[in-house]
């Protein structure tokens, strides 16, 4: 997508963002462990509720089950395209994308550039939930994930696991009384977690980079060039890389608009050789991204940010690559080279901005040595 739409879209996500821009760039902490930040009151629930493997039906699973914070907020295992709900042997049909700087993501709505319409923002990699706090409720009740039967039983749930006085506390003395109230709190409190500086601590070598506080190696520099080159590698095009010059905001490398990669179908996606009452269609099923959601769309997924990308294998929403440099391959040489198969839904295949890029082996190995310094919890070299 190009720039100036990006440009209208940032002003909406600073606006939503608020207050917590302001503590960005504080580049000291361990990639390993949760950030330790304060947090408010319906943060710290949200974050108690978010860690609960409690909830689930049957118990065992929970948000972060998913969505470890060591594995840049997405599922700790790294070659495996789907996951396993709390049911066994149940997956779900998409690989789980990182909810690192979830918060930034503007609400699903759309814009005109040039006479055509484009959808922005929104969540799950097709778009189909206009907001963040929309979204928290869905994973909970979906059988191949949580597997909660509905939401009485999850306030049932919430209340056995002793939550009662922190809901009282936080959102008032009525807040788990009827099923209606109690869901918008729990939801609430889940998604103000969400955006806390927890997942969003802008504390990468790429940070400390733009703040002058570190160098890029001559690789790191030289795949950065290409990365915003657009006669190059053209990322910058949908991952945006640099500050943005009217706020002073820090590149998320996403502009949250959709997009058909052209990306062929993972036939390893155990969704597909698992034929359930969820997925009938076995290995016959097809993807359509966004166009399940809105006509037209079809195969279009939402543009994810890079940031944490070497923490969150495997890659797209099919996680049909387990490695970075099959990825950048892919961009490089879908069109040239037969090996990557057809694509998955040919319908609004983007054929102008990547396919044959031209690369070198090299230049793909220095965009991926980039692409590393966007992982969370840089320490900064002490200077003798
Ligand atoms: C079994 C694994 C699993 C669990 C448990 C899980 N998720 Fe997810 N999550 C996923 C997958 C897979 C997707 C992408 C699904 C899609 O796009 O259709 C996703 C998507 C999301 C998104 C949208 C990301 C985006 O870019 O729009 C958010 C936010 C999220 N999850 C938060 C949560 C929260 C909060 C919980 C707990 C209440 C949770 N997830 C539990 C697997 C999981
Ligand atoms: C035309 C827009 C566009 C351009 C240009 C683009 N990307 Fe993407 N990128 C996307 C979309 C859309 C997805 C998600 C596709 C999917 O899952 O179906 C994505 C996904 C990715 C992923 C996987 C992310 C994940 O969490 O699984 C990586 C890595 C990536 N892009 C890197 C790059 C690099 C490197 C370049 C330049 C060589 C680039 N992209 C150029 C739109 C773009």
């Amino acid at each position: 997508m190009n720039k100036t739409v990006f440009t209208k879209f940032i002003s909406i996500a600073v606006l939503a963002a608020g207050s917590f821009i302001i503590a960005a760039c504080s580049p000291n902490q361990s990639p390993l462990k949760p950030q330790s930040v304060a947090l408010n009151a319906s943060e710290t629930l949200g974050k108690s509720l978010f860690f609960d493997a409690r909830l689930s039906s049957p118990a065992g699973q929970s948000c972060a089950s998913c969505h470890s914070p060591a594995h840049g907020f997405s599922h700790p295992k790294r070659e495996q395209a789907t996951a396993e709900g709390a049911v066994k042997g149940l997956f779900g049909n998409r690989n789980v994308p990182t909810i690192s700087y979830i918060g930034f993501t503007p609400d699903l709505h759309k814009i005109t550039e040039d006479g055509e319409t484009l959808y922005i923002g929104g969540f799950f990699l097709d778009g189909r939930e206009k907001t963040l706090q929309d979204q928290a409720i869905q994973p909970i009740l979906n059988p191949l994930e949580m597997g909660v039967k509905d939401e009485a039983s999850l306030v049932k749930k919430i209340k056995a696991a002793g939550y009662e006085p922190e809901f009282k506390k936080v959102y008032g003395p009525d807040s788990l009384d009827n099923t209606r109230l109690a869901i918008q709190n729990i939801t609430n409190a889940i998604a103000s977690y969400q955006r806390s500086k927890e997942l969003s601590p802008f504390n990468s070598k790429y940070d400390a980079y733009l703040a002058g506080k570190t160098q890029l190696t001559k690789k790191e520099q030289l795949g950065l060039q290409l990365f915003e080159a657009e006669d190059k590698g053209n990322c910058a095009a949908c991952h945006p890389s640099k500050i943005d010059k009217a706020s002073g905001f820090p590149p998320l490398f996403t502009d949250y608009s959709y997009d058909n990669l052209g990306l062929p179908a993972n036939r390893k996606n155990p969704f597909f050789n698992n034929p359930t009452q969820y997925n009938p269609l076995s290995s016959g099923y097809k993807d359509q991204g966004m166009g399940q959601v809105i006509e037209g769309e079809n195969g279009k997924f939402k543009v994810p940010t890079l940031r944490n990308i070497a923490l969150t294998a495997p890659y797209m929403h099919n996680g049909i690559f387990n490695t970075l440099e099959e990825a950048v391959s892919f961009y490089n040489t879908r069109d040239t080279d037969a090996k990557w198969g057809q694509a998955e839904i040919e319908k609004n295949v983007n054929k102008h901005e990547l396919g044959d890029l031209k690369l070198t082996d090299s230049e793909i190995d220095a965009i991926v040595s980039f692409l590393k310094t966007l992982s969370d919890g840089y320490q900064i070299p002490a200077i003798n």
